[in-house]
C-alpha cells in the first residue's frame, strides 16, 4: 500500500471496503489521484467515495481515466450513453436487479475487472448493498479444498433462474434483441489477480453451473459448500448508499449482494463496468 498524498482511506471491516475521502470527482483529478484511487481498489478491493453527484459525461471521464468502459450485454445503456447502464427498482417492484451473491457478468469470456456504481435516488433506509472478500475466502480453505479447486474450472451460465428473475423486469422493459441467448462463460475457479498476483474463488452462486468435466449433481455439493464459505460475515462488508456515493468494486476478487428491503421505494443507480481480461 502506498502513502497516499491526495486521498484518505479508512477502511469499513476487517478484511474488505474502503472509504475514501478527500477527493471530489466533478472538476476531475490528477493522474496522481487516479494512481491512489486504484492503489486503494486494489488494496481494499471495494472502495466508496461520498458526494459524487457528477453528471453523466463527468461519471464517464472518470471511469475512463481508470479503465475502458464497457457495455453490459442483457441491456441497454441510457441514451446517448450506450456505457452508462441504470440499476433501478421503482417503487411498485418487488425484485431488485442482481439480488443474489455475484461477481459481475462471470459468463463472459472476458468479464469486467471493475464496476463503478453511482447512487442517484435511495430509499430512505435500506437499499445497502454487502461485498465478500474472495482473496480471503480461498485463503481459508483447507490446502486439500485449494489443491482440489486449483484443477478445475467453472462454467458460468446468464441463464441461471435466480440471476435471470434479478433482471427479467428491465430485460422485458428495455432488453437487447439477443438477451435470451445463453451466454457461457469457462473460467477457472481458483483465479490470480493480474494485477496483485494474489489467488482468489472465482465462482459464484448468480452464475456458476457446474465444474467442466463433472455432472451438475456432481459439482453441485462442493459449490454450494463454496458459496457458503465465501461470504462467512468475517470476509464481507456493508455498505450504506447516499445520494452521490460512489462504489467502485473489484470484479476478480470480490462478489456483491444488493439487500432488497425497501419495497415501496425509488432505488435508481448508474452503473459503468470497466474491460477486463480472461481469469488465469
Ligand atoms: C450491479 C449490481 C448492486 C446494487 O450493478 O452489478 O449488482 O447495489 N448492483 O445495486
Ligand atoms: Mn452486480
Amino acid at each position: 500500500m502506498m502513502n497516499y498524498q491526495d486521498i484518505t482511506a479508512r477502511r469499513l471491516s476487517g478484511l474488505v471496503g474502503a472509504e475514501i475521502g478527500g477527493v471530489n470527482l466533478a472538476p476531475g483529478i490528477t493522474q496522481r489521484t487516479v494512481d491512489e484511487i486504484r492503489d486503494a481498489l486494489l488494496a481494499y478491493n471495494v472502495v466508496f467515495l461520498r458526494g459524487q453527484e457528477l453528471t453523466l459525461d463527468q461519471f464517464l471521464a472518470f471511469a475512463r481515466q481508470l479503465g475502458e468502459p464497457s457495455e453490459y450485454p442483457l441491456l441497454p445503456g441510457l441514451p446517448g450513453y450506450p456505457m452508462i447502464t441504470p440499476v433501478v427498482k421503482r417503487e411498485n417492484e418487488t425484485v431488485n436487479f442482481g439480488g443474489v451473491w455475484h461477481s459481475d457478468t462471470t459468463y463472459l469470456p472476458e468479464p469486467p475487472m471493475a464496476t463503478l456504481l453511482l447512487a442517484r435516488t435511495v430509499p430512505p433506509v435500506g437499499g445497502d448493498t454487502l461485498f465478500a472478500n474472495m482473496y480471503a475466502a480461498y485463503d481459508a480453505l483447507s490446502d486439500g479444498m485449494k489443491d482440489l479447486l486449483g484443477g478445475l474450472v467453472g462454467i458460468s451460465s446468464s441463464r441461471k433462474a435466480d440471476a435471470m428473475r434479478t433482471r427479467e423486469d428491465r430485460v422485458s422493459e428495455a432488453g437487447r434483441p439477443n438477451s435470451d441467448t445463453e451466454l457461457i462463460g469457462e473460467h477457472p475457479v481458483v483465479r490470480t489477480h493480474p494485477e496483485t498476483g494474489r489467488k482468489a474463488l472465482y465462482l459464484n452462486i448468480a452464475h456458476t453451473v457446474r465444474f467442466v468435466g463433472m455432472t451438475e449433481e456432481e459439482s453441485t455439493p462442493i459449490l454450494r459448500y463454496l458459496y457458503e464459505h465465501s461470504v462467512r460475515p468475517e470476509f464481507t462488508c456493508r455498505f450504506s448508499w447516499e445520494v452521490g456515493s460512489l462504489a467502485i468494486w473489484d470484479n476478480r476478487c470480490t462478489m456483491h449482494n444488493p439487500v432488497n428491503d425497501y419495497h415501496g421505494y425509488l432505488r435508481e443507480m448508474h452503473r459503468i463496468t470497466l474491460r477486463g481480461d480472461a481469469p488465469r
